[in-house]
């Protein structure tokens, strides 16, 4: 066990404990966004050790298989800090934290079917903390909560129901939520401001200065821990909104034969507007998640009439059901029905590439598809050999097309920006085109014979 009373150094004890390597680090949940920040931390000198629960995600780590391959520049950093020794995992909460100085928590905060955000992760390592932590922790949250999770909730889980442990003298605790996009993790970890936020001034400027020493970005203080939380959610339910301001105008916009990428293209010339695209919903560990939890804090505080953030999640929800009806919509022009087709889903992931289809559109699109008994075929690069949904993903693009009477495109991966209408027509079995991310030229469409519709675009 180390000898660490973190919380009450001084800041030049603390400065000389970072530039000696001597602050030992603990990442709990080492997925996504908690790998890459445990392997920043190893590797600007801190020894640092990963916990999961999941078992052979451990092993493999500690195989020195990197996990992450869509986040580039991290296996080389991975490969750099196991063989200096500087990181490892276990699946023992126990040994990760008695081992450290600072206890960062990157665990998962879902939302359950009825859309309540789930913090049982975080609830139950709270649980086992109250049971472990070294006098003098320091803990960190980084995963997204809402506003008033911590202060309400969190801290009296860590304190136990008979408050053994004193927040501020047995332990202290802040939040760093974090926002970095998957796929380019360690950019964004170059370029993003961190927001912090503490339960006190003094633990707020001991991880300042920690942060400081590990990443070069902007440190963006707050009051407390609810205000750093209030601001992530801030800046995805702006996302999440804007997005179904502009998934509604493309619906609008296909019956008015106005194309949405040109209208946005033009916008984007004006100094103030930030172009949003449309698609076919909105899906990943965020954005959605982030909106349930923004709409479950206003009930917290008996607000209501939060009328606008749930409209917002109504319009993006429903953009599959959308989808589906401008597939039907070309499958009348061909004469064919749902159940006489196969249909090829070009792209799962929930964004461009990267391999994740947490909550993607593609999930209630083979819903709808196969209440209506068509054949449904999957193709994306980044799942060949697996099976989504219960369907086994197609290796080859060309022997996907040949068996298809449509094809939707899902995602938008770069390697299927540069799909020509020609190549189409001439493998398609039946050339029915839905482009939910407007990736093809419609002109060159219509002129090649495809049977084309794409959201936020009207019929040529
Ligand atoms: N993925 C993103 O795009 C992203 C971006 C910014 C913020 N976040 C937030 O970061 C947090 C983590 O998200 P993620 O995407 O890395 O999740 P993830 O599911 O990829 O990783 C979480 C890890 O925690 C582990 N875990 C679960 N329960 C555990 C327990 N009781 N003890 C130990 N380990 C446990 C899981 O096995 C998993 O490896 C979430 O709050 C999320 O909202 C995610």
């Amino acid at each position: 066990m180390t000898e660490n009373n973190t919380i009450s150094m001084s800041e030049s004890e603390l400065t000389e404990k970072i530039q000696t390597g001597n602050l030992k680090i603990c990442v709990v949940g080492i997925g996504r966004i908690g790998l890459p920040t445990a392997l920043s931390f190893a590797d600007s000198g801190l020894s640092t050790i990963g916990v999961d629960i999941n078992k052979s995600l451990v092993e493999m780590i500690n195989e020195k298989k990197f996990p992450l391959k869509d986040e580039p520049g991290y296996d080389v950093v991975f490969d750099r800090v196991i063989n200096e020794k500087k990181f490892y995992a276990t699946t023992s909460l126990e040994e990760g934290v008695s081992k450290s100085d600072v206890v960062i928590l990157s665990l998962p905060t879902p939302m359950n079917s009825k859309h309540i955000p789930d913090y049982s992760a975080l609830q139950s390592v709270g649980e086992q903390l109250h049971n472990c932590l070294p006098k003098g922790t320091l803990v960190i949250i980084e995963s997204t909560v809402e506003p008033g999770f911590i202060e309400n909730e969190f801290i009296k889980i860590i304190q136990g129901s008979e408050n053994s442990l004193q927040i501020g003298t047995d332990f202290s605790l802040g939040v760093s939520p974090e926002s970095a996009n998957p796929g380019q993790i360690l950019v964004d970890f170059q370029r993003l401001p961190r927001l912090i936020g503490a339960i006190d001034e003094k633990t707020k400027n001991l991880i300042m200065k920690i942060y400081k020493h590990v990443f070069t970005v902007d440190l963006v203080p707050l009051p407390d821990c609810k205000t750093a939380n209030a601001v992530k959610l801030t800046t995805n339910v702006f996302r999440d909104l804007n997005i179904a301001f502009i998934n509604e105008l493309a619906q609008i916009f296909e019956k008015a034969g106005i194309d949405i990428m040109t209208v946005l293209d033009a916008a984007k010339s004006k100094y103030n507007f930030q172009a949003h695209y449309p698609g076919p919903g909105v899906g990943g560990p965020c954005l959605p998640v982030n909106s349930y939890q923004m709409i479950n804090f206003a009930k917290n505080y008996s607000f209501d009439g939060f009328r606008l953030v749930e409209q917002g999640r109504k319009i993006n929800e429903e953009m599959s059901k959308h989808t589906i009806d401008l597939l039907e919509d070309g499958l009348n022009e061909a004469k064919k029905t749902f159940s006489d087709s196969t249909i090829l889903l070009l792209g799962a992931s929930y964004k461009p590439d990267v391999k994740d289809i947490q909550l993607s559109p593609i999930e209630d699109i083979i819903e709808i598809l196969r209440q209506k008994n068509s054949k449904i075929i999957i193709y994306d690069p980044y799942f060949k050999n697996s099976e989504i949904f219960g369907i086994n993903v197609s290796n080859d693009l060309v022997s996907s097309l040949k068996q298809s009477d449509a094809m939707i495109i899902v995602t938008a991966h770069k390697e299927f920006h540069d799909l020509e209408s020609s190549f189409l027509k001439t493998k398609m079995r039946t050339p029915i085109v839905i482009d939910s991310r407007c990736l093809i030229d419609q002109h060159e469409a219509k002129k090649h014979g495809l049977i084309y519709r794409a959201i936020g675009r009207g019929k040529l």
